[in-house]
């Protein structure tokens, strides 16, 4: 799909929000930009995107995405460096997941140059909203969803693809507690686990209520058939640490190939970490902990960054992690958010200049 773009129409806001926020104190996407990008789908294709006034919108209550759930979404961030570049990372990957997470779904997939052009002239907007402070970024939320009515069980003939955006500070206010899922399941074998789709984060909330009412933040998904491996960390894809050894599960149906998950095993790995890329058994992690080989864990994602585990509970017993001072969790996190930001160099090529 090499559908080709000219200019983008953008029509401005006339009352910023702006001068409202406080760049200093924010949380985490509750305050959005003035603007949004938005583009239809209808008569078969992709029509053109527009940047618009950030606004609530009209649906019919028809829409399937009410009643059969059609819609995925993406998460990424903007930066602004010293000199103000306006930088990305790895947004082509992003775009590649959305397709691929739209394609699970039987939702059109969108034209590189719609969603690439389309977040520069949105970024181009409303470049004055991504804060600057060391911790704080842009978040970006791309979506995809069925507008399309009827109670057909059917794929709709009608999508809205939006791009929204928060400036936003820290997911997770320092560590977290997780319980280690013995029970409910966010994915199985030839399910949607591997994609961004809205359902699969409905299906969390209920298992992370009763997770949180016993004192965690967070549930472990552990695999649907045995409940005996360690998936994935909340919406976050997991790392755990034993001794030296950094590991994490493989992507699969189940697992989100998380961007930030891959780039911190090519990151450790040029920091001469040993790493493993295989299935973690849920006794493995019990031993290690009881036996002190096991140093750290965290979850890894867009939102929380590298997210540090502070202990985790497993069929009523609960597990300390130990205090160390230098955590690969931190120097990892360091290094990442510092390419991203521009303050070191990027061998790799994933920054991305807007
Ligand atoms: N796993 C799940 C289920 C997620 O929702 C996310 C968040 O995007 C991740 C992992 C991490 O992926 P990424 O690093 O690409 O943000
Ligand atoms: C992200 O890390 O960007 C995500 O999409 C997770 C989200 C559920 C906050």
């Amino acid at each position: 799909m090499n559908a080709l773009i000219n200019d983008i129409e953008v029509i401005k806001t006339k009352t910023t929000k702006i001068n409202d926020v406080d760049f200093d104190h924010l949380s985490f996407g509750k305050t959005f930009s003035d603007h949004m990008l938005e583009c239809d789908y209808k008569d078969g294709k992709w029509q053109a995107p527009k940047v618009v006034p950030y606004a609530p919108i009209t649906l019919d209550p028809s829409a399937k995405i009410f009643h059969y759930g059609q819609s995925v979404f993406e998460g990424m961030k903007a930066y602004k460096d010293e000199d103000d570049n306006v930088l990305l990372f790895r947004p082509l990957d992003n775009f590649k997941r959305l397709n691929i997470s739209s394609k699970r779904l039987a939702i059109p997939e969108l034209p590189e140059a719609y969603f690439m052009e389309g977040l520069k002239a949105l970024l181009k907007v409303d470049s004055d909203w991504i804060p600057k402070k060391d911790g704080s970024s842009l978040y970006i939320r791309p979506f995809v969803f069925a507008t399309g009515k009827g109670f057909h069980a059917s794929p709709a003939d009608e999508y809205k693809f939006i791009i929204c955006t928060a400036p936003s500070g820290a997911y997770f206010a320092g560590k977290v507690k997780v319980l280690i899922e013995e029970k409910y399941s966010r994915s199985a074998n030839g399910g949607v686990g591997f994609a961004k789709a809205g359902g699969n984060y409905a299906g969390q909330f209920y298992p992370t209520q009763l997770a949180i009412e016993k004192g965690y933040q967070q549930v472990i998904w552990t695999d649907d058939n045995t409940h005996e491996y360690i998936e994935e960390a909340g919406a976050m894809n997991i790392f755990v640490r034993i001794n030296n050894t950094l590991i994490t599960g493989p992507t699969s149906d189940r697992i989100l190939d998380g961007i930030t998950r891959k780039s911190i095993i090519e990151l450790a790995k040029t920091e001469g970490i040993n790493v493993e890329v295989r299935k973690i058994s849920v006794s493995e992690v019990v031993e290690a902990a009881k036996n002190g080989s096991l140093k750290e864990m965290f979850g890894a994602g867009t939102a929380a960054v590298i997210s540090p585990i502070a202990g985790f509970g497993y069929k009523d017993e609960d597990f300390d992690l130990p205090e160390l001072e230098n955590t690969y969790a931190s120097s990892l996190k360091k290094r990442i958010t510092d390419i991203q930001t521009n303050k070191v160099e990027d061998p790799f090529g994933w920054r991305y200049n807007v």
